[in-house]
């Protein structure tokens, strides 16, 4: 009877959420069942999938899904909610077709709900925004093909603090509200206080319409605390002549939780999240069990509470549907605290060299994309190809991936699955590049995905070949960028794809040789380099002196001039133009990672805790220092001892200083562990102030010792004041025009601990275990080399120059080498260049996105890269053309789209375009950090087959 009362009220919250306001009413507690599945961390993604591996963790994603279609089909008053694609995908692929029509049937009545709906549930620190807008295309894309579905909530109930960029994300995805469970301690208690832990979320400056309810689950984010009834808590026992009777205590025990988690609120509901890591493998055990707490607290009047099964989507509802006036929340809750000492700013720069692989990975998808779209080139081979490039990019964005909080086995995982990805990336950018050239038969191209170690076996056979690279810029600007390649011989000739010979540079040392030359390419488009070697150094070539400084020297170029003292230690930096001169130091620092005194907290993959505060300098002696001065680069090389080695470069024509770390295996001789930093130091008067980017977008103001919302209590000085950093970070002075900005290669972390001063963490190595899961300390033992671009310049231009820069850093020029007889022979054979675009697009219009979908449609992405307020000019809206973009192509239609592009976008001007073919103008308005999506239909496909490459 009662359960038959209890049906029919859920019934009618669903239909219209009708939820009772008057003041008799009882409170009404929204049970979300749900599995949080995380693809890879203590097992890898495989393991979890199957169950395997079971020592290390109970946990089997396939019999979750398994148990859960059947017990929602059991009851239908049940709901669940699913949220890890890439977990789902795998499922569905399994399923019989009589499965998958009852699938379809249990999320067309709204009992399985999928919300957030990307790849994985992205974390928020490490994760570049065009990696988080991938990944949730990938699984928004499937859902919608599968189901017709588009998530409506973000739910990020694990990350470790959480970015304003990932409510704007959320909202351009077209969600209503976003809900997560982990937030600053000191925050929280606060918020409690105040009932402030739901919000609206407005997350960005420059667009100021994007509001976001957001709500924090005060209780975390599994059961409400003794109701984990899969991992061994109490099942309920309700015959009361047994003896171990509980039913009246459990019930007692929830609705006292449930109470006081509604405490907090401001309406008459509230979420209680049930489930946890990897529950419901045995869903009737969990749903049965709860429905006897349901349904006995349901009809005890006593408590005035009503417990149904609800989803985060009802729950926003609700409180829509009450009004309720909640308060405002700007900036972002980076970096967390769960506790005084243990605050989760390591993970920011944990396992740097996997973070560093995301990256160059996601800029080869991001390549391969564009060219695919560009030329159109496609065939069902080249789709599936390229799903197997998007879907383990997709992975490492899970929240225990990038982040580097995964066992050791699982980050190799991740690492050999992207190493597959790029080898298809490959294959696919082989394809189209040997289509292009349009020649009888198609070169056979080879890879050099070492060079970062100055590794490419593609230049060795230059005494004997030519060498034609193919030099593509996934940029939608014109770009002139200096390329660097080891080669056998130093006397090497560089013939462009006019067959005229340009300036290159051999710089020679160390049992190395290395050629420079600069390369010029149009927007999203290709030219061909040809290397060849001869008997004597070409005239074109300069071998670049090199020699052991004794003095002080000047290295500089047009624009900068970088005053070394005779170690090569930075003293300062003077633009050229204006004449004036910023003193500036680096240096190189470890903090020693606590063991956990005091207070038991050590160091490790998730939180940093130095110990002692102040870092310990990491330059065991005066480097050895070579310098090489050439015309298209200078630079100096630092070599300090085993496991550090400095370059310094200055570029012909640039305004960037380039800063190559070589760091590690860091020495754990003394028992220590260390985090190495690069620090900083001008006398810039910054006042607690620097910035830091919130996933690649916008920046964050930061104070030191200081949280914008609340009266912050310092308990760590140093571990407190890191916040992540994706793309950039700066000091700039309160007074004079002065900005000094650090351009990072992949994502880390940063803080100014004094004024005039910031340093960023560069690589972590820990000895003890952190205790937050993972149960391995942070052992690293990798040599990493990683990059960092310098811009000193007055603060008004800064942005002109460190925007670009940052899309340069994350885009490289892509090589492809090949292999001919003579430059002649090559240019009469193959298409030299191209070049699909009739316009460069303006130069604070990104071309984000140009994606394949395998309905042979295609995804365009337009974002304003500048910031309100950032400059005076290039921060202003502006109107792009879509239609002279792409002069040369035949659309048919231009349709825009919220951000996953699966639903059209929720605006008054929004792009609807569909159209004869002649020439006819579709402008699209950008205002500052805008990111619009379109869906376009060209008239025709070219469809090749895939031929072989060699990655070597
Ligand atoms: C029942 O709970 C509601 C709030 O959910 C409250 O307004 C009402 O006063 C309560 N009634 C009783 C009898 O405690
Ligand atoms: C209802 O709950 C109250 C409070 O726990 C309890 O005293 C009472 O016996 C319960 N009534 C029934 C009918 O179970
Ligand atoms: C631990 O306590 C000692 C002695 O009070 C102090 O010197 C040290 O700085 C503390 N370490 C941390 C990490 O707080
Ligand atoms: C610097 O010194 C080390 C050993 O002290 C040596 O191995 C290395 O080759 C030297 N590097 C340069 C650039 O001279
Ligand atoms: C160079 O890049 C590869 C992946 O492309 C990575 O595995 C390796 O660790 C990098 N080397 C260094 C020294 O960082």
């Amino acid at each position: 009877m009662m359960k038959e009362a209890s049906l029919l009220l859920v019934a009618l919250f669903v239909c219209g959420f009708l939820i009772p306001q008057s003041d008799a009413v009882p409170l009404n507690v929204h049970v979300v069942a749900h599995t949080h599945d995380d693809v890879g961390w203590l097992k890898t993604p495989d393991e979890y999938y199957y169950g395997a591996n079971e020592s290390i963790q109970d946990a089997g994603v396939q019999y979750i899904l398994d148990t859960v279609i059947v017990a929602l089909q059991q009851n239908p008053s049940r709901k669940f909610i699913y949220v890890e694609i890439a977990f789902f995908f795998r499922w569905w692929r399994e399923q019989d077709e009589a499965t998958r029509q009852i699938v379809k049937k249990l999320v067309a009545s709204g009992q399985l709900e999928f919300i957030n709906g990307g790849w994985t549930m992205h974390d928020e620190a490490c994760v570049h925004f065009e990696d988080m807008v991938d990944q949730m295309t990938l699984g928004h894309q499937f859902l919608f093909q599968t189901f017709g579905v588009v998530p409506k909530v973000g739910w990020q109930i694990d990350p470790f603090g959480h970015s304003a960029t990932n409510a704007i994300v959320d909202n351009l995805a077209g969600f209503e509200a976003l809900f997560f469970a982990r937030m600053d301690y000191q925050d929280l208690q606060i918020r409690e206080q105040q009932k402030a832990v739901e919000m609206m979320w407005q997350p960005s400056e420059s667009l100021p319409d994007i509001h976001l309810l957001t709500g924090m689950l005060t209780n975390g984010y599994c059961d409400p605390g003794g109701f984990m009834f899969e991992y061994g808590d109490d099942p309920i026992m309700d015959d009361p002549l047994l003896e171990n009777f509980n039913l009246y205590q459990k019930a007692e025990d929830l609705v006292k939780i449930v109470k006081a988690q509604a405490s907090f609120l401001r309406h008459n509901d509230v979420l209680v999240s049930w489930g946890c890591d990897f529950m419901y493998q045995n869903a009737h055990l969990m749903f049965k069990n709860i429905e006897k707490l349901m349904t006995y607290i349901n009809s005890n009047s006593t408590y005035n509470v009503t417990l149904f099964y609800s989803t985060p989507s009802i729950y926003a509802e609700a409180i829509f549907a009450e009004h309720t006036v909640l308060p405002m929340k700007y900036g972002d809750f980076m970096p967390y605290a769960d506790g005084p000492h243990s605050y989760w700013s390591g993970y920011f720069t944990s396992r740097a060299t996997l973070k560093g692989f995301v990256r160059f990975s996601s800029a080869l998808l991001h390549a391969t994309t564009s060219l695919l779209s560009s030329s159109q080139i496609s065939s069902p081979a080249i789709d599936a190809t390229l799903v197997l490039v998007q879907q383990p990019n997709g992975v490492t964005t899970h929240h225990d991936a990038v982040t580097g909080t995964e066992q050791f086995h699982v980050a190799d995982d991740y690492a050999k699955n992207l190493n597959i990805a790029n080898t298809n990336a490959y294959t696919l950018l082989s394809e189209v590049y040997g289509t292009i050239l349009n020649g009888k038969t198609a070169p056979i191209f080879y890879f050099c995905p070492l060079l970062n170690e100055t590794l490419c076996p593609a230049t060795t056979i230059l005494p004997s070949s030519v060498v034609p690279i193919v030099v593509y810029n996934p940029l939608a600007w014109d770009r002139t960028e200096t390329i660097r390649l080891p080669i056998p011989v130093a006397t090497v000739s560089v013939t462009n794809s006019a067959g005229k010979q340009v300036p290159a540079q051999v710089n020679q040392g160390n049992g190395r040789i290395e050629l420079i030359f600069t390369a010029t390419v149009p927007p999203l488009g290709f030219t061909t380099y040809f290397l060849e070697s001869s008997a004597t150094t070409p005239t074109s070539t300069e071998v670049a002196p090199s020699w052991e400084p004794l003095a002080p020297f000047v290295l500089g170029n047009e624009h900068i001039s970088v005053q070394f003292d005779a170690h090569g230690n930075i003293q300062s930096v003077a633009d050229k133009v204006s004449g004036a001169s910023l003193p500036l130091q680096q240096q190189y620092y470890y903090y020693i990672s606590s063991i956990g005194p005091n207070n038991t907290q050590s160091s490790g993959a998730y939180i940093f805790r130095p110990d002692p505060e102040t870092p310990v300098n990491y330059e065991l002696n005066v480097p050895n220092v070579t310098v090489v001065n050439g015309s298209l680069v200078s630079e100096v090389i630092r070599y300090f001892q085993n496991d550090l080695t400095q370059v310094i470069r200055i570029y012909n024509n640039q305004w960037h200083i380039e800063i190559e770390d070589v760091i590690g295996p860091i020495n754990i001789s003394d028992g220590n562990g260390k985090e190495v930093i690069t620090r900083y130091t001008t006398n810039l008067n910054t006042a607690g102030l620097w910035y830091s980017d919130s996933n690649g977008i916008e920046l964050i103001q930061r104070t030191r010792n200081a949280r914008a919302d609340w009266n912050y209590t310092v308990t760590e000085p140093v571990a407190g004041n890191y916040v992540p950093v994706d793309t950039f970070t700066y000091i700039k002075d309160v007074n004079e025009d002065w900005q000094v900005t650090v351009l990072v290669d992949r994502s880390r972390s940063s803080a100014s601990l004094a004024d005039g001063q910031i340093e960023t963490m560069l690589h972590r190595r820990c000895l003890k275990d952190d205790g937050r899961g993972v149960g391995e300390p942070l052992n690293d033992s990798k040599v990493l080399a990683t990059t960092e671009w310098l811009v000193v310049s007055n603060s008004s231009s800064s942005a002109s120059l460190f925007r670009p820069l940052a899309k340069r850093l994350y885009h490289p020029l892509q090589l492809a080498f090949s292999q001919t007889s003579s430059v002649s022979n090559w240019r009469a054979q193959y298409k030299t260049d191209y070049s699909p675009l009739s316009a460069a697009l303006p130069p604070n219009v990104q071309l984000l996105d140009f994606v394949p979908l395998p309905s042979g449609n295609y995804i365009l992405r337009l974002h304003h890269i500048y910031q309100v307020g950032e400059d005076s000019v290039l921060s202003q809206p502006v109107t792009v053309d879509i239609s002279t973009i792409l002069a040369g192509y035949k659309i048919v239609s231009v349709q825009e789209t919220q951000l996953t592009a699966v639903a059209p976008v929720k605006r008054k001007d929004a792009i609807n375009w569909s159209g004869p073919s002649a020439a006819q103008a579709i402008p699209v308005l950008l205002a500052p950090t805008e990111i619009r999506t379109f869906v376009v239909v060209f008239a025709a496909n070219v469809a090749p087959k895939l031929s072989p490459i060699s990655i070597i």
